[in-house]
């Protein structure tokens, strides 16, 4: 089984440091980037220790699994940095127009958010994926006394699901499938019925 032992992290923000927090914490090297330079993150990667690394945005899209934890409105300019047929993309966006959520959101017609991110990243195998929870549950333990921290998530690729379902697990999360990117999508997205619900599932037997 492949064990993803380079992660990519496109966006050093509360979500992208959040993942990479978790990810070195499990052994993975991290190749973290956002669009300002490498200088500019001199300070996450000290506070995340020495597997992670602070890359060019073009160098932090290379590795097979490839989180992208950037505004929604800046995918498009995720475009031209890779080659993305194949790769396994966790996409953490909300379709906000804006930082801010209270500018309304991006007219993404009949897509859900993840399908219109697909249609950018060609040939990348999406899966959707913690960006229900605010991002300080995503930094916190997974484990609490009560189960652990729910993450849903969602995709079309057998195995690109069963990629992130590991990773979940490994770094204590109970990942719960959702199905397809539409269908599960649909219930993950801002309107939909599972968006910042926080739930602890607890392991019985
Ligand atoms: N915060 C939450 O609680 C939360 C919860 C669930 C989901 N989400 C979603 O997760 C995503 C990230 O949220 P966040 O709160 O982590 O945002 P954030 O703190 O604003 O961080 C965004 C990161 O993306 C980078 N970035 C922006 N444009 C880029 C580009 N063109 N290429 C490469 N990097 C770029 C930014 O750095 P530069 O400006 O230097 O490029 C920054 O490091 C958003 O889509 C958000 O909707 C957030």
């Amino acid at each position: 089984m492949t064990t993803y032992s380079t992660i990519g992290i496109l966006g050093a923000g509360n979500i992208g440091q959040a993942v990479a927090d978790k990810a070195v914490r499990h052994g993975h090297e991290v190749l973290i980037g956002n669009s300002r330079g490498t200088e500019t993150l001199r300070a996450v990667v000290e506070q995340l220790g020495p597997k992670a690394h602070a890359v060019t945005a073009g160098e932090a899209a290379q590795p097979e699994l490839v989180f992208l934890a950037v505004p929604f409105f800046a995918v498009p300019d995720l475009t031209g940095l890779t080659d993305w047929s194949g790769k396994i993309v966790v996409d953490t966006t909300n379709q906000f127009a804006a930082a801010n959520p209270w500018r309304g959101r991006y007219d993404v017609g009949d897509l859900t958010g993840s399908e219109w991110v697909a249609e950018r990243l060609p040939g990348a195998r999406i899966v959707k994926a913690f960006n229900t929870l605010f991002a300080a549950f995503i930094a916190a333990d997974p484990q609490h006394a009560e189960g652990r921290q729910v993450i849903f998530y969602a995709g079309d690729d057998a195995d690109a699901k069963a990629a992130v379902a590991g990773l979940l697990d490994e770094f204590g999360f109970a990942g719960l499938d959702l199905g397809g990117l539409r269908a599960g999508g649909q219930l993950m997205q801002l309107d939909g019925p599972l968006n910042a619900r926080h739930l602890l599932l607890q392991d019985v037997g």
